[in-house]
């Protein structure tokens, strides 16, 4: 199994640069390092001072930089769709949609990006596998995608197949569009099934999150919302690197009042994200470009720490013995948190943020006796009950 190690962060706060010395740092420690940018910018490229790469090429001993080409590996992966959706396109008279086209779509490129990935990590090639995401809120909303995407397959799938089976012809005759194909049908459920696979590796017991950010107001109350998310989310965070942290020493007064404007905010920082070590990494003279300048940051980033280590921190979602759901929900407002039942299903928002969590068998006939959020968590207990005990639709 492959470390995986995701960098997340608003944007412009050093998330490229954090990977991209995490995975030099990875490569020169002696572990077999894949790089990989869901950003189309080709700023993994820049940064570690290399032409763009789309495949795993090594760019340092032991170092893979894989910047994804999104229509490269769409053709490949995905033709079916493709050529479904042309096809749709053709026959209500629009014009031909091209293979760029489709990759417009919001969050399409990231998300062959991680199918790629997925594929990479099934290689059982790479012991560190370094993802420098997009800026906070799209990671968040692709990251939960598989899953919103699992709640309309379940549903969606089964009728759509049996429909087809027993429409199809008469449907073919009525309407004016095709109805997908078998073909079609089998590569939609083969990407429902990679999506979730890379779901299932990025809330992994090998995987964690670092969030980056700067010690300034705007982007620490970003953090705290991402960090809450990530983990309503099932993914677990294992550290907080605050880039861009001025020097102290040497300060003329210019200087000296964003160190102290720094040093409040940075004291927040801990006191939100406690007990999450925070990595420091000062504002540098110049831009850190290259592995020399990369793995230097990297030094002063994890000083002592083992970046490369098992996380450590807890799954944010468990399930106990007897019967309460209990999820990590760090710096939540008890006034954000709202939550509903759904047949099987328990929904829960907190903020702008919903997930739709499939109760396993034993707690999905039961229903909700109470629920409370006390630091941290939230601890949902359910009735007592066998199946008889059914909830009333
Ligand atoms: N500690 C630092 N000292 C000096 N320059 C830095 C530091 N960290 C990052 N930079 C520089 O700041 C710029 C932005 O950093 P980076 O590209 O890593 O941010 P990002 O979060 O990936 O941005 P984006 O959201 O656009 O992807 C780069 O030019 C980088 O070299
Ligand atoms: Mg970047």
């Amino acid at each position: 199994m492959s470390r995986v190690l995701l960098f997340t962060g608003k944007g412009g706060v050093g998330k490229t640069t954090a990977a991209a010395a995490t995975a030099t740092l990875a490569a020169r420690s002696g572990f077999k390092t894949l790089v990989v940018s869901t950003d189309t910018a080709h700023s993994l490229a820049d940064a570690l001072g290399v032409s763009v790469a789309d495949e795993p090429t090594e760019v340092a001993p032991g170092l893979y930089l894989y910047q994804v080409d999104t229509q490269k590996a769409l053709e490949r992966q995905w033709g079916e769709l493709r050529d479904y959706a042309r096809d749709v396109f053709a026959e209500l008279g629009l014009d031909e949609i091209t293979a760029e086209e489709i990759t417009v779509l919001p969050g399409a490129e990231e998300i062959i990006a991680l199918l790629e990935l997925r594929e990479q990590a099934l290689t059982g090639r790479w012991e560190v596998i370094v993802i420098d995401c997009a800026p906070t809120a799209e990671t968040l909303r692709l990251l939960a995608l598989p899953e919103a995407l699992d709640w309309h397959m379940n549903r969606l799938l089964p009728v759509g197949r049996r429909l087809l089976r027993a429409l199809s012809p008469l449907v073919r005759r009525l309407a004016q569009v095709s109805m997908p194909g078998d073909h079609v049908v089998g590569a939609g459920e083969r990407l429902h099934r990679s999506l979730l696979e890379v779901r299932e590796l990025l809330t992994g017991p090998d995987t964690s999150v670092r969030l980056v950010l700067t010690p300034e107001a705007v982007v620490l109350a970003e953090a705290r919302r991402t960090l809450t998310s990530l983990s309503l989310y099932g993914y677990r965070v294992d550290a907080v690197i605050a880039n861009r942290v001025f020097p102290a020493e040497g300060a003329d007064p210019w200087r000296r009042r964003w160190v102290e404007a720094q040093s409040r905010h940075l004291a927040e920082v801990e006191q939100s994200f406690a007990p999450l070590p925070i990595h420091i990494v000062p504002y540098l003279d110049a831009e850190p470009v290259g592995p020399d300048a990369l793995a230097r940051v990297a030094e002063v980033m994890y000083g002592d720490a083992d970046p490369f280590a098992p996380p450590t921190v807890d799954p944010p979602l468990r399930i106990t013995a007897e019967g309460e759901l209990i999820l990590a929900l760090p710096l939540a407002g008890k006034g954000e948190v709202d939550l509903s039942r759904k047949g099987d299903e328990l929904i829960i928002n907190v903020g702008s943020y919903r997930r739709v969590l499939a109760l396993p068998a034993a707690l999905a006939r039961r229903s909700v006796r109470e629920a409370a959020l006390r630091d941290g968590f939230l601890r949902v207990r359910f009735e007592a009950g066998g199946p008889d005990d059914r909830e009333h639709e």
